[in-house]
């Protein structure tokens, strides 16, 4: 497994895999990697030939008083575990390669940003669509692998490559969770014992989502009460959002289209905010 850390090498490397005809898939991540990151990389090897790993914690997608500075950064750790599970080249570029001093080019998807995450996050999603067009422009994958877990920000990036004509094709890996429901995310690793309890309503709250569902129940107003309910039973969990979306254009719904609807949930465990979804 070759490390990159030049946007030169990166692309003079994707260049000579083009040259030999290999299909590149490209995973982006932010590092501090956990089995959900690692099963996009299974999925992505699974579907090309090369998969370069991107490890980059984007500052463009945090607002002033997010978790930029403080969120966890391991290299050397995320490197090993990428070269156990078989990806071959990590492209991990200091901000500067990315964002040079005078950099002053955006790309802002105007819609699907906007509700969910995009309501209380300004900028997030305008962040992630940079900088992962500019990976896409650096790697020129085929192919890019993102987690379900951030529904919205896949959401987001489907429209942009449709809109832009990237052409590059996007796959979705499902939710990875912990033995007890806990969707895995970096930022578990800022709960303590008692948050880490507390989270596990999350995907109880779900649970309970899926048995009313099953049994017929429709009305998304009903479904996100009862999940609100069981949320607040926490006294450390504020709700951000509950909703029922359509799974393409995110537009919350009153009626749930089992096959298109999504239950998709926010919320606060103290100071560590937590997102999670199920797809209807
Ligand atoms: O999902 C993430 O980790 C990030 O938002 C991404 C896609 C790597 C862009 O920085």
């Amino acid at each position: 497994m070759q490390i990159i850390r030049t946007v030169a090498q990166m692309q003079q490397v994707a260049q000579r895999l083009r040259a030999e005809g290999k299909r590149v898939a490209l995973v982006p991540t932010m590092g501090a990697l956990h089995e959900g990151h690692l099963s996009l990389v299974d999925l992505a090897k699974a579907k090309a030939d090369a998969v370069v790993v991107s490890i980059f914690v984007n500052p463009t997608q945090f607002g002033p008083s997010e978790d930029f500075e403080s969120y966890p950064r391991d290299l050397d750790a995320d490197a090993e575990k990428l070269r156990a599970r078989g990806a071959d080249i990590v492209f991990a570029p200091e901000r500067d390669e990315i964002y040079p001093k005078d950099f002053s080019t955006y790309i802002s998807e105007e819609a699907l940003s906007k509700g969910l995450c995009g309501a209380t996050r300004s900028g997030h999603f305008r962040g992630v669509c940079t900088v992962v067009g500019i990976l896409f422009n650096i790697v020129a994958p085929q192919l890019a692998v993102f987690g379900q877990k951030d529904a919205q920000q896949a959401a987001v990036i489907r429209r942009m490559v449709r809109d832009l004509r990237m052409g590059v094709e996007i796959l979705c890996g499902p939710i990875v969770r912990e033995e007890n429901g806990l969707a895995m995310s970096s930022r578990n690793a800022y709960m303590v014992p008692e948050q880490r309890q507390d989270a596990l309503k999350i995907s109880e709250a779900l649970k309970i989502a899926r048995r009313l569902i099953d049994n017929g129940v429709r009305s998304a107003d009903r479904v996100i009460a009862e999940i609100t309910n069981h949320l607040y039973t926490s006294r450390r969990i504020r709700v951000i959002y509950a909703h029922v979306v359509d799974r393409e254009t995110l537009a919350p719904l009153r009626e749930i289209v089992p096959g298109r609807s999504m239950v998709v949930l926010a919320v606060w465990v103290g100071e560590v905010r937590l997102i999670d979804n199920m797809e209807i």
